[in-house]
């Protein structure tokens, strides 16, 4: 009974934005709000957006964990939040996608002055593929911005997604007023102390109605018309389409100025998606009431301290009641393993966890038996369906400055793979050896090399291959064999042996997909 009570109680999230947008701003508000931490007594995270790579290095490890990925749990209004944080620097955006598969909602949020940008939609595609139900937050709506309308409509039709104003904007830029509610036509007055977004800012509210002095009267009229549409054609919030991913509920506000974080907050704790259920490979369904412990792992961190490899897998709890010390399954390996030591993460403190319900993320110090991917669980092996590989974007090879490095240069390769660093493509003639490597983001093979020198004592060059696409190849065997015999084409094989095509153009993709009959590609690995 406890078990569906507390699972019931969990909001696990991630926010997705474009650099800049102000997601480590929005994720400090929240923390803020909810009674987590005092801004004044903590230094802001230091973004790694804005370091090079060895800055980057040197600060994980200095850091440990640091707080660009860890999890930051909260109560609010009776409700566990669990906020997943993901990495600032866009060269790590694999990471986030993988994050994502292990959320049950997220924050979409935009700079109001520039809407949809290009990570925002790469993210948002990751949230529709799993229909993971997105909450949107128009953020810096004390500067200037576009208008509204314009703004809902434009993502609206770029995300192909209904956008439902819960707020509306009283103003922007020096005139911003604050906000009034759509439905009850309360308005929440802005604002601003003089803390610098130190401290709550209380705010006062009025009815629409009465806010005429305030605004005056031409933002007043302008507005009230806004407000009419809307309610006549405007979409309205329909909390099944929400939950279905289809719908997306929209706030307002300035996240810098501590303005509408409040009202997302509730909205958040109130009717962000609970822990849902998972699929097995062989198509069951665990819910978070199962009375068996399960979980999968989405993430494994290492600290890259030479001396010992200390590596953190960050496991999210699917059903049952996690509790230290419990021997659990990997599924894939059928490898026992005894949860000792797990973590749970609050901004930078990190403390021993005794219990842990679903939606919950713990941290497991991992001796090198855990892949991303793995599921593990109490009484016996089970695998959920596992946590799918983006298409990268960047490809290159490896060479060793002493040949008599390459069973170390192999190991390494395929544990780091297994963590996520890189992927790895094998061609079918040369098998295991001289493996392709494939990167979203460039300084994700400034990682691996670093990591191979400190952890493996392998120095290697890295020359980068001219492809920029790889799609997984599915459909007919007779398109496959097809693209084999063209001379052109380069297909490799992936981690579990399936078939990709790496090209160098967008138009190698389309000629195959018009040439090769029945030939299917997906930038996203199947399942
Ligand atoms: P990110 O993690 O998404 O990359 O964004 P971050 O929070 O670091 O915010 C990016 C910039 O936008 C920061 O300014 C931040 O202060 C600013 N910002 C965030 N929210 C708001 C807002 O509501 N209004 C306004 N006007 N600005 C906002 P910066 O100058 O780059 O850094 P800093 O010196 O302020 O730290």
């Amino acid at each position: 009974m406890n078990l569906e009570k507390e699972a019931a109680r969990r909001r696990t999230f991630a926010i997705i934005s474009h650099p800049d947008a102000g997601k480590t701003t929005l994720t400090e508000k929240l923390l803020l709000y909810a009674n987590a931490i005092h801004l004044a007594g903590s230094v802001k995270a230091k973004k790694t957006s804005r370091h090079a790579v060895s800055d980057w290095m040197k600060m994980e490890q200095e850091r440990g964990i640091s707080v660009t990925s860890s999890v930051l749990q909260f109560e609010h209004l009776g409700r566990v939040l669990n906020l997943l944080d993901t990495p600032g620097h866009a060269d790590f955006s694999e990471d986030t996608y993988r994050t994502l598969a292990a959320v049950d909602s997220a924050v979409m949020l935009m700079d109001h002055s520039k809407g949809v940008e290009p990570r925002t939609k790469k993210l948002f595609d990751v949230c529709r593929m799993r229909k993971v139900p997105v909450v949107t937050f128009m953020n810096k709506l004390d500067r200037a911005g576009l208008e509204p309308l314009e703004l809902v409509d434009d993502v609206s039709e770029q995300l192909n997604l209904r956008v439902a104003p819960i707020n509306w904007p009283l103003g922007m830029g020096r005139n911003f007023k604050g906000v009034v509610d759509i439905h009850t036509r309360e308005v929440t007055l802005f604002e601003s102390n003089q803390s610098h977004g130190m401290q709550i800012v209380e705010s006062s509210k009025m009815p629409f109605s009465e806010v005429e002095p305030i605004i005056g009267a031409s933002q007043f009229e302008k507005i009230s018309e806004e407000l009419e549409l809307l309610s006549e054609a405007g979409e309205r919030y329909d909390h099944d389409a929400f939950l279905a991913g289809e719908l997306s509920p929209c706030f307002w506000g300035s996240a810098m100025s501590n303005f509408g974080i409040e009202m997302l907050l509730e909205f958040l704790a109130g009717k962000a998606a609970p822990p849902g259920a998972r699929r097995t490979e062989d198509d069951a369904e665990i819910v978070p009431g199962h009375d068996r412990f399960t979980g999968f792992v989405f993430k494994i961190q290492a600290n890259m301290n030479p001396r010992h490899r200390d590596r953190v897998a960050f496991m999210r709890v699917v059903s049952g009641e996690f509790e230290r010390d419990m021997d659990v399954t990997i599924g894939r390996s059928g490898q026992t393993m005894r949860m000792a030591r797990p973590q749970s993460f609050m901004a930078q403190d990190r403390s021993l966890v005794q219990t842990a319900y679903p939606g919950d993320i713990i941290g497991i110090h991992d001796p090198g038996k855990l892949r991303v991917g793995d599921t593990v669980s109490q009484k016996g092996k089970l695998r959920f369906a596992g946590i799918p590989r983006f298409a990268p974007e960047h490809f290159g090879q490896l060479r060793l400055k002493d040949p008599m490095k390459r069973k170390q240069l192999d190991t390494g390769l395929e544990q780091l793979a297994h963590e996520g660093v890189i992927q790895l493509f094998f061609r079918p003639d040369t098998g295991r050896q001289s493996a392709y490597l494939g990167a979203v983001g460039m300084l994700q093979f400034e990682v691996l090399r670093e990591r191979l020198k400190n952890e493996y004592n392998v120095n290697a060059v890295f020359e980068s291959l001219p492809f920029k696409y790889a799609r997984w190849i599915g459909g007919s065997p007779e398109a496959l064999a097809w693209l084999k015999r063209g001379a052109s084409f380069h297909v490799l094989e992936d981690r579990n042996g399936d078939p990709v095509l790496l090209t160098e153009s967008e138009w190698g993709i389309n000629y195959a997909l018009e040439n090769a009959k029945g030939l299917e590609l997906y930038d996203v690995e199947p399942l």
